[in-house]
C-alpha cells in the first residue's frame, strides 16, 4: 500500500454525506435525525461554514480538521475568547433514552476538547426531557444517566474543573426557564416546533428547560457560550438565541432623529447624512426637511415606498437637526434601572419616553454600558450563545444511525466482540467484485466504515485516515481486508474505553451530580 504522497483528502470529501438522500426541509428536534444535504443547511437555516474559521482555530480537534464539524452559528466570540484566554464557556446536554452510542462520542469530544481549551466545561443530563418527550421511566433514566457520565468522564471530562447537573436537580435552573418562559409564547412553539393543542405542557416545559440549560453558564456573568450540537438541534439553538436577546432591559441601535426608522430607511439616511453638505441649504446644520426635499428630487435608487415613507417621517421632522446618535432602547428596564442608565451616560444625551440618545458613544461602549446597568440592576446580560454542529453518522447497515436498530450503530458498552462483528457485517462503499473495486476503486464518501475511521478509528491520525481514503477510491483497498482492520480497531477501542469507564466511576461517585433521582 503507497499513500504517503498523496494529498490529504479535501475537507469536504474527507466525510461521507450521511443518511440517505430522503432530506428533510426541517429540523426536527424530536424527529428523524436524518440530513444528506448539508449545503442546504447553510443557505436555508443561515448555518455558516466551520471551514471559514478553521484557519484561525489554535490546534483544532481533528473532528474539525476532517470537516465533521461542519457548521456554527456565531462562533467567533467563542475563538476569541479561546485566543485571548477570556472567559468562556462550553455546555451540552444528553437525554438518557437509551445507553451512549459513538454518535454521542462526538459530543462528549467537543466539550472536552473546548474544557482543554481553557472553557468552562458544561454537560447536562436532560431528564426532564426524556421523561415529558419520550416517556421514560425514573428508573431508566438513572441507569442511562450514569452511563452517559461514565463515558464522558471517561473520555477525559474533568468534573471538578466543570460542572454537571440533570435538569430535574437544579433549582436556579428552572428558575431560569420560568424566567426565559415570560419572552416565549405558544404560537412561537407552534411555528418552530409544529406543536399544537394536543401537545403535553410539560414538554412545551422541557424547551424552556433547554433555553434555560443553553444560557446557564452565563448565570454568574454574561460570556461567550458554545452549544455543540447535532444540526437537528438547530431550532432549540435560534430559539435560545432570541430569548436571551429578548431578556436584555435595552436595545442598542443607530439613529439619526428622535422618530424611529426602520432598518432600510436608516440606511438610506446614513448614504445621505455623509454625502449633504449643510451649507448647500444655507443652514449650520443638516434637518430633517433639507434631506426630504432631497429625496423628492433625487429619486434615490431603492424601492418608491420606502422613499415615500421616509420623506414623510423627514417632512414630520421639520427643523428637527439631523445628526448621528446612539440609541439605547427600553425594552423591559425598571424605571430605576432606565434612570440609572440616563445618569450614567456621559456628554450630551437626550431623553425620550421610551428610549434615551447618546452622542459620544461608539456602538460598543454603548452596548458595554447598557449591560453594565443591566447587570448592576438584576439583569441577566446575556450574549447570544453560538453553536457548533457536527455531521451525523451514518448507520453502519445504511441510512440513518438509530438507537432503536442496535446493528446500526455501536453502543459506548456494547461488548468489544459485538463491536467486532458489527463492523464486520457493515455496509461499504465498495464495487459488485473485487476486480471491479481494483479498476474503479471504492466510494469512501458512502461508506460508514470510512466514517469509522475518520470519526473515530483514526483518533488524531490524520495520515492514516488520508491514508484509507486515498487507498479506497484508489482501488489499492478491498473491503474485506479494510472492514477487518476496522473491526479489530473497533475491538480494541471499546475494551479499552469500557476499562476506562470502570476506573473512572470513583470519580463520578465523588462529583457533584446526582445519580439517583428522588423522582419515580
Ligand atoms: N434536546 C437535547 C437532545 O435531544 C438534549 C439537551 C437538553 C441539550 N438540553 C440541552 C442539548 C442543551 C444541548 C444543549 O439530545
Ligand atoms: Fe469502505 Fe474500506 Fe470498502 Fe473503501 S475499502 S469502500 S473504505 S470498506
Amino acid at each position: 500500500m503507497t499513500g504517503d504522497e498523496t494529498e490529504p483528502a479535501p475537507a469536504e470529501s474527507a466525510v461521507p454525506d450521511g443518511g440517505e438522500s430522503d432530506d428533510e426541509r426541517t429540523l426536527d428536534p424530536w424527529g428523524s435525525a436524518t440530513v444528506s444535504d448539508y449545503q442546504n443547511l447553510f443557505q436555508e437555516f443561515g448555518i455558516e461554514a466551520f471551514d471559514d474559521l478553521l484557519e484561525s482555530v489554535p490546534d483544532p480537534h481533528y473532528l474539525m480538521r476532517r470537516g465533521v464539524i461542519f457548521g456554527h452559528r456565531d462562533y467567533r466570540p467563542v475563538l476569541e475568547a479561546i485566543q485571548h484566554d477570556d472567559p468562556a464557556a462550553v455546555l451540552s446536554g444528553f437525554m438518557p433514552t437509551g445507553d451512549p452510542h459513538i454518535g454521542h462520542k462526538l459530543v462528549f469530544d467537543e466539550i472536552i476538547w473546548h474544557q482543554q481549551q481553557g472553557l468552562d466545561a458544561y454537560a447536562l443530563i436532560a431528564d426532564l426531557e426524556a421523561n415529558a418527550a419520550r416517556g421514560m421511566s425514573w428508573d431508566e433514566i438513572d441507569e442511562y444517566a450514569e452511563s452517559y457520565l461514565l463515558s464522558l468522564l471517561a473520555l477525559g471530562f474533568d468534573p471538578e474543573e466543570g460542572t454537571l447537573y440533570r435538569q430535574s436537580a437544579n433549582r436556579e435552573l428552572q428558575d431560569l426557564a420560568f424566567d426565559l418562559g415570560s419572552e416565549a409564547n405558544f404560537s412561537e412553539f407552534q411555528a418552530i416546533y409544529g406543536f399544537d393543542g394536543e401537545t403535553d405542557v410539560s414538554h412545551m416545559q422541557s424547551v424552556v428547560t433547554q433555553m434555560a440549560d443553553i444560557c446557564y453558564p452565563q448565570l454568574e456573568e454574561p460570556k461567550p457560550t458554545v452549544i455543540p450540537v447535532g444540526p437537528d438541534q438547530d431550532p432549540h439553538v435560534r430559539l435560545a438565541r432570541d430569548l436571551a436577546k429578548r431578556m436584555r432591559y435595552f436595545k442598542v441601535t443607530r439613529a439619526y432623529a428622535s422618530f424611529e426608522l426602520t432598518d432600510p430607511e436608516r440606511e438610506l439616511v446614513a448614504d445621505y447624512y455623509d454625502r449633504l453638505d449643510p451649507a448647500a441649504f444655507d443652514d449650520e446644520m443638516l434637518r430633517c426637511e433639507h434631506l426630504a426635499s432631497v429625496l423628492a428630487t433625487d429619486e434615490p435608487e431603492v424601492d418608491g415606498e420606502l422613499c415615500q415613507s421616509l420623506i414623510e417621517k423627514l417632512e414630520a421632522g421639520g427643523m428637527e437637526p439631523l445628526r448621528p446618535r446612539t440609541r439605547f432602547f427600553n425594552r423591559r428596564a425598571s424605571e430605576d434601572a432606565f434612570e440609572a442608565l440616563v445618569e450614567a451616560i456621559e456628554g450630551e444625551k437626550r431623553v425620550y419616553e421610551g428610549h434615551v440618545d447618546a452622542f459620544e458613544y461608539s456602538r460598543d461602549d454603548a452596548a458595554d454600558l447598557a449591560r453594565e446597568v443591566e447587570l448592576e440592576h438584576g439583569g441577566y446580560g446575556f450574549l447570544p450563545p453560538s453553536s457548533i454542529y457536527h455531521r451525523f453518522m451514518t448507520g453502519l447497515t445504511g441510512g440513518k444511525m438509530s438507537s432503536s436498530i442496535p446493528a446500526s450503530h455501536i453502543s459506548l458498552v456494547d461488548d468489544p466482540e459485538d463491536g467486532y462483528e458489527k463492523v464486520k457485517a457493515a455496509t461499504t462503499g465498495g464495487r459488485e467484485t473485487a476486480e471491479e473495486q481494483r479498476e474503479k476503486g471504492g466510494n469512501a464518501d458512502e461508506c460508514p466504515v470510512y466514517e469509522l475511521y475518520a470519526y473515530l478509528l483514526a483518533s488524531e491520525d490524520d495520515e492514516f485516515a488520508t491514508r484509507v481514503y486515498e487507498e479506497c477510491v484508489g482501488g489499492e483497498r478491498l473491503c474485506g481486508d479494510c472492514k477487518e482492520q476496522a473491526a479489530q480497531l473497533m475491538r480494541e477501542w471499546l475494551a479499552d474505553h469500557q476499562e476506562k469507564r470502570a476506573e473512572v466511576t470513583d470519580l463520578l461517585e465523588e462529583a457533584d451530580i446526582e445519580l439517583t433521582s428522588s423522582r419515580r
